[in-house]
């Protein structure tokens, strides 16, 4: 039996939806009954069996700091995948990020050795990689640099990508995906549906740096691959194409059908951002929105290879302006 964790989010819920379609045993936690509406929407995206479907996912409640939960969900486990994580820049989150990530992900680690597990599948990010000083691309081999200004969302992703590195010292096999910015439709407050969303709200400037972006239904099928391959104890870079958020967002507004932003934000007008969203996040207790972190990789050229991934699956992604169209046309109808 298979064990989902963080389904209830964008990556796991796409997830599921692959693993019930072929007919595998499933079982995945969740913590909030209401969170599961949104498994529901996802399905609904590629199905109109959803009720059927989501039935035939053995749902357990537990949380993945919580140790007892955890052990009943391991009961007659030999895969995991493994994608709950907290995903915030915010410094004043660094104790959520640390016991979630962290402490989490070395609870799942811990588990999957105790039960003996096949194999482990861990979603961790390309915000464990190091930067390069010259124009080459990023691969798996650039090592993470403590010493530089990283965020805390990349602090408590190394920590956590280093238990599961623990855990294959001790004799766990497992996998790990470093993904990009991951594009998909039905989580519109955060992350990359968040970006939708600034967008149709006409975002006023755009910025120069690069990231790399996949689809999340290229990180599920890199992340089935993996599993199903002979393939152990290595990372991979999950990015279809390195694009600048000014390009990113152009495709975005182009198929928003709105106007694209047409200003760029100098790097004085972020320095003023960041410590204006400190100042604001200080007076109203309110999350920040921005980091110094942020508008550093807004400006910053960071491109990546996804050579390795590409040669070990033989896989070829899906084009990012064709991920972009489909989850525009689902933003748009529900609006
Ligand atoms: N989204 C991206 O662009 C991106 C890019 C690179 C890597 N990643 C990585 O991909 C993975 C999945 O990301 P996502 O975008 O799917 O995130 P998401 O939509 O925010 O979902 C996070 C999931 O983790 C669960 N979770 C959080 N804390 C938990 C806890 N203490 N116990 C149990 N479950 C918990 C959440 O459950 P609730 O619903 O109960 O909150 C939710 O199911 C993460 O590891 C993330 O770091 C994401």
């Amino acid at each position: 039996m298979i064990l989902v964790t963080g389904g209830t989010g964008l990556v796991g819920s796409h997830l599921l939806f692959e693993l019930v379609k072929n007919n595998q045993n499933i079982r995945a936690i969740y913590r909030n009954k209401e969170k599961l509406e949104s498994v529901k929407k996802v399905f609904s995206y590629f199905s109109d069996e959803v009720t059927i479907l989501f039935n035939k996912i053995e749902w357990v409640e537990a949380d993945i700091l919580n140790i007892p939960q955890l052990t009943e969900a391991f009961k007659g486990i030999t895969k995991v995948y493994h994608c709950a994580a907290f995903i915030s820049f915010d410094p004043k989150d660094y104790h959520t990020l640390r016991k979630t990530n962290i402490e989490g992900t070395a609870n799942i680690v811990n588990l999957s050795l105790a039960n003996s597990i096949e194999k482990l599948c861990y979603v961790s990010s390309i915000a464990t990689l190091g930067n390069k000083e010259d124009a080459s691309l990023i691969d798996e081999e650039i090592f993470w640099n403590p010493e530089a200004d990283n965020s805390v969302y990349s602090i408590t992703k190394n920590g956590a990508e280093m238990e599961v590195w623990r855990g294959t010292q001790e004799g766990l096999d497992a996998v790990i995906i470093n993904p990009g910015i991951i594009l998909g439709a039905g989580f519109w407050h955060a992350g990359s549906g968040l970006l939708f969303k600034k967008v149709y709200n006409k975002l006023p400037y755009y910025v120069t740096g690069t990231t790399g972006y996949v689809d999340v239904i290229d990180v599920v099928q890199c992340m089935l691959l993996l599993m199903k391959s002979n393939i152990v104890n290595q990372r991979f870079v999950v990015v279809a194409k390195n694009l600048s958020f000014k390009q990113c967002t152009e495709i975005i507004a182009k198929y928003l059908n709105i106007e694209s932003p047409k200003k760029q934000a100098t790097s004085l007008m972020l320095a003023i951002g960041w410590r204006a969203d400190w100042l604001k996040s200080l007076l109203t207790g309110k999350p920040r929105m921005f980091t110094k972190q942020n508008a550093t990789s807004a400006l910053t050229i960071t491109d990546y290879n996804n050579q390795k991934i590409t040669k070990a699956l033989n896989y070829n992604f899906t084009p990012i302006e064709k991920t972009i169209e489909r989850v525009a046309n689902q933003f748009l109808k529900e609006q």
